[in-house]
């Protein structure tokens, strides 16, 4: 069957495919799972999920190569965070051979949404797990879903490997210093959605958080990790437990070392010595690699190398990274799952 797909000009926005995967957890174990057609799921409207947020998820895709295979980038990576997730949430772990099966059978069953090679998209996959059941009082659920979706996607950001203006957030936080801002719960994202959209409305591709307690080192890049590469020529990103860690920046942190030869680190960034970066970016799942143009602070703005062309060593990673992913250039070892 082909589908009827402009594939070049897909958005980030949800689809309704026709397969999805669905899991329940009661009695202590998790159900063998199977895939099933409707997109709507069925829970007590006193579940935990909904009024005290115990739900986790994760993102990652799906890549058609060049000779028409489908293959996974770091998908373990997804299922371990997942589970460290569950276990600051109080929720039970969805092993990683379930995970990875899960995934699995979604693309599988939904191939024929997985863009063709080429035109830049890919399926992107939402591992999604919610506390449900008659809970009132605030304690974690006796019983969960583990959901697995997924639909076609291009770029997150506006023009995908284009420069992009930021700016700091200075009246929202994302996170608290030590609570959930290094797990992928709903509630970090619902915290930086006035962040997000004041920062939109006033023409950025997105807001910069900065760590909680202090307000002087930068965070996370909208739903996306922080690195630059210095005047030196070291790729930095910053160290914080309340950031996401993210798999595309431990996947940089390698590429930047073992491929491109350059002294690699994460180490505190603070806004006072954002002008010591020669090249910025955001990375993430969905953001892929996203040059960071320029960073507002108030009344101070930093460009870094070009507001319309792609840096070099970001362009270099650039290629690796995603090189690696739709098969192009050799993986490490173990980075890649075929489908
Ligand atoms: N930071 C936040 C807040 C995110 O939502 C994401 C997306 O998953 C990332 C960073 C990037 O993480 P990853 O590279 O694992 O997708
Ligand atoms: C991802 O990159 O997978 C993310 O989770 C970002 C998302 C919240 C849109």
């Amino acid at each position: 069957m082909t589908v009827d797909i402009d594939w070049e000009n897909l958005g980030f926005e949800y689809q309704n495919l026709p397969f999805r995967y669905l899991s329940y957890y009661k009695d202590g174990k998790w159900d063998e799972g199977k895939l099933t057609g409707d997109n709507q799921l069925h829970f007590s409207e006193s579940s935990p999920a909904l009024h005290y947020g115990q739900q986790g998820f994760e993102g990652l895709k799906a890549y058609r190569t060049k000779t028409g295979e489908i293959q996974l980038f770091r998908p373990d990576m997804n299922a371990k965070r997942l589970q460290k997730t569950a276990h600051k949430l109080c929720m039970p772990e969805v092993p990683t051979e379930k995970f990875i099966d899960a995934v699995m059978q979604v693309v599988k069953a939904n191939a024929d949404y997985v863009p063709p090679y080429g035109t830049g998209a890919t399926l992107y996959i939402r591992p999604l797990l919610i506390g449900i059941g008659d809970v009132i009082g605030v304690r974690p659920a006796t019983e969960y879903i583990f959901t697995v979706f997924a639909m076609p996607v291009g770029a997150y950001f506006k023009g995908g490997l284009v420069p992009s203006k930021f700016v700091i957030s200075r009246d929202y936080d994302r996170a608290a210093p030590l609570g959930t801002g290094g797990s992928k719960v709903g509630g970090n994202y619902a915290a930086s959605l006035q962040a997000e959209i004041e920062a939109k409305n006033a023409g950025y591709a997105d807001a910069i958080y900065l760590d909680p307690a202090t307000h002087t080192k930068i965070e996370e890049v909208g739903a996306a990790n922080f690195f630059g590469i210095t005047k030196e020529g070291e790729f930095v990103t910053p160290l914080s437990p309340s950031i996401l860690p993210s798999i595309t920046k431990y996947s940089l942190l390698y590429l930047a070392q073992h491929r491109l030869g350059l002294k690699a680190t994460e180490k505190e960034v603070y806004v006072k010595d954002l002008d010591q970066f020669a090249e910025v970016g955001a990375c993430g799942t969905a953001a892929i690699i996203t040059p960071v143009a320029s960073i507002d602070d108030g009344k101070t703005h930093h460009v870094f190398y070009s507001e319309t062309e792609v840096a070099p060593t970001i362009r270099r990673l650039y290629d690796e990274l995603v090189g690696i992913q739709f098969g192009d250039v050799k993986a490490p070892e173990g980075w890649i799952y075929k489908v």
